[in-house]
């Protein structure tokens, strides 16, 4: 798993900067040197920042972004990188701020004078978030982790931000972690395996195995599973931090370990990526392991189906019949619309069994999304606006993109099927929609529900200013958040 950066936090100190090996980063704002520091180094430069910072080029550095100073005279240091990061700065310029120090990081120690910036907060949870690497399957030379310090004026309040971040950048390095393994190494028992670890944090984990999933009725699960040599297995996290007995707010997660359509096989060509199929169920356990670290006062329950969907004698064909554990029969008329069925009886559950408060189940679930929203957005379908707005709400402020789509009656007609009570497809066109509004048919109707379409956001392509590329560990931020904006017990009185 991946090696995790912790950043040294000292009292700042401008004393012996001169004789200072490695990378310095002097964080500005405006202009010109002003803080104390700043000014100090700028007399040790012989006015080498000032002049910088009164240049061309400096007025083409953007807030988050730095100039480098290579070989400075006076500094013993490799370069000194002027970081622009505003006093007011957004949250999303701290944290790209914080990145742009990670990636400083590598042979060179690296020295941040961060001073006691509003938001150090956020520029620590975007260093630790950019310093994310997963490389352990690469035996040859291993990228320098390197080493960060950073000094500030409170040590203690920076401890703090720092503790809050960690709780953060933990959850998300989880679900970056489970969505980066191969499907040889993250079976679906190596999951449930990964999951009990979070027994540890103070989580109750229950593992539900295919004697008990039959019993339950799971059948449309267990369908997707058959072909496979994997057993299927549903898990269940619930961490307690609210008052006791109260409703809980519940995430499901689709945990396809791989995807190879099954008899409805996909083309060989970018096949490899279905590896991240398991994207949902992993957001689910980086959420539940954030909440564990920050010991979060709510009550929320974390189920995933793990299954893995493949080609076999005994795999399910199309045109199979199948009965979900709501008693709902599904003519499966293409076996790669899968993750549908894994949530249809996971949601069933979770609804029957927690009696919960709302829930929002994610799933890479359709190429339609992707064609439709890129990798900027996930697509957000709900029955119910306030808390679709408060999960809006809540991913905008941690910059995480999601545009809500529509729903309706006509994409649900195309769900009609000759022989059973429904078809899992229903044509190419609108097919996220179509997708949704099969998933909805297993959500009660005065339950308040969002489905997070999240094929385009899990895994990335390119790297961007919080994570290098690969697994994104999109939606832990949000939903963490709108889990304190709406389960979260009032802070006591002082
Ligand atoms: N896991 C895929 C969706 C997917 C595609 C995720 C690309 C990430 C990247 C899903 O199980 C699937 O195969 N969906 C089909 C549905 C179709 C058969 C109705 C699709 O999108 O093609
Ligand atoms: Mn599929
Ligand atoms: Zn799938």
């Amino acid at each position: 798993m991946s090696d995790v950066m912790i950043p040294e936090i000292l009292p700042m100190n401008a004393e012996d900067l001169a004789a200072r090996l490695g990378r310095i980063v002097l964080l500005v704002d405006g202009d010109a040197p002003s803080s104390a520091v700043a000014k100090r180094l700028d007399r040790l430069t012989r006015g080498a920042i000032g002049r910088a910072m009164a240049g061309e080029v400096w007025g083409r550095v953007k807030p988050g972004e730095a100039l480098e100073l290579a070989y400075p005279a006076g500094l013993a240091a490799e370069a000194l990188h002027l970081l622009r990061l505003p006093r007011r700065a957004e949250v999303a310029v701290a944290r790209k701020a914080g990145g742009a120090i990670a990636r400083l990081c590598g042979k060179d120690p690296v020295l941040a004078l961060v001073e006691g910036h509003p938001r150090h907060g956020d520029l620590i949870l975007g260093l630790l978030l950019r310093a994310y690497s997963f490389d352990h399957y690469k035996s040859g030379e291993k990228k320098a982790k390197g080493s960060v310090t950073l000094m500030v004026n409170d040590v203690a309040a920076a401890q703090a931000s720092y503790t809050a971040a960690n709780a953060l950048a933990q959850g998300v390095f989880l679900t970056r972690d489970l969505v980066n393994e191969p499907a040889n190494v993250l079976t679906t028992t190596e999951f449930s395996h990964r999951l009990t670890g979070l027994r540890a944090l103070g989580v109750e984990v229950e593992v539900l195995d295919e004697a008990e999933l039959e019993r339950l009725g799971m059948r449309l699960l267990l369908g997707v599973g058959v072909g496979s040599e994997c057993p299927s297995q549903v898990v269940v996290m619930r961490w307690n931090g609210g008052v006791a007995g109260e409703a809980p707010f519940a995430l499901v997660g689709k945990g396809v370990c791989f995807d190879t359509g099954g008899i409805s096989i996909k083309p060989a060509g970018g096949m490899e990526e279905m590896t991240m199929d398991m994207g949902g169920a992993g957001v689910v356990a980086g959420v539940m392991k954030t909440l564990a670290l920050r010991g979060a006062k709510a009550n929320v329950v974390g189920l995933v189906g793990l299954v893995e969907n493949m080609p076999d004698g005994r795999a399910q064909r199309p045109g199979d019949i199948v009965k979900s554990m709501k008693g709902d029969t599904v003519e499966v008329i293409n076996t790669d619309a899968e993750g549908r069925l894994v949530l249809a009886d996971v949601l069933w559950y979770a609804q029957e069994t927690f009696k919960p408060k709302a829930i929002i189940n994610l799933a890479t679930l359709t190429g339609a999304i992707i064609v439709a929203l890129g990798s900027e957005h996930a697509g957000v379908f709900s029955n119910n606006d306030a808390l679709c707005n408060a999960f809006l709400k809540a991913a905008a402020a941690e910059h995480e993109g999601a545009w809500r789509m529509p729903m309706g009656q006509a994409y649900d007609d195309r769900l009609k099927s000759r022989l059973a009570d429904m078809m899992n497809v229903g044509g190419r066109d609108g097919g996220a929609i179509v997708a949704a509004q099969f998933i909805k048919r297993f959500i009660k109707d005065d339950m308040p529900w969002v489905h997070l379409d999240i094929a385009g956001v899990t895994l990335l392509k390119g790297d961007t200013s919080v994570a290098p590329k690969g697994a994104t560990g999109w939606g832990v931020l949000a939903l963490n958040r709108l889990i304190a904006d709406m389960f979260e017990t009032a802070p006591a009185k002082a």
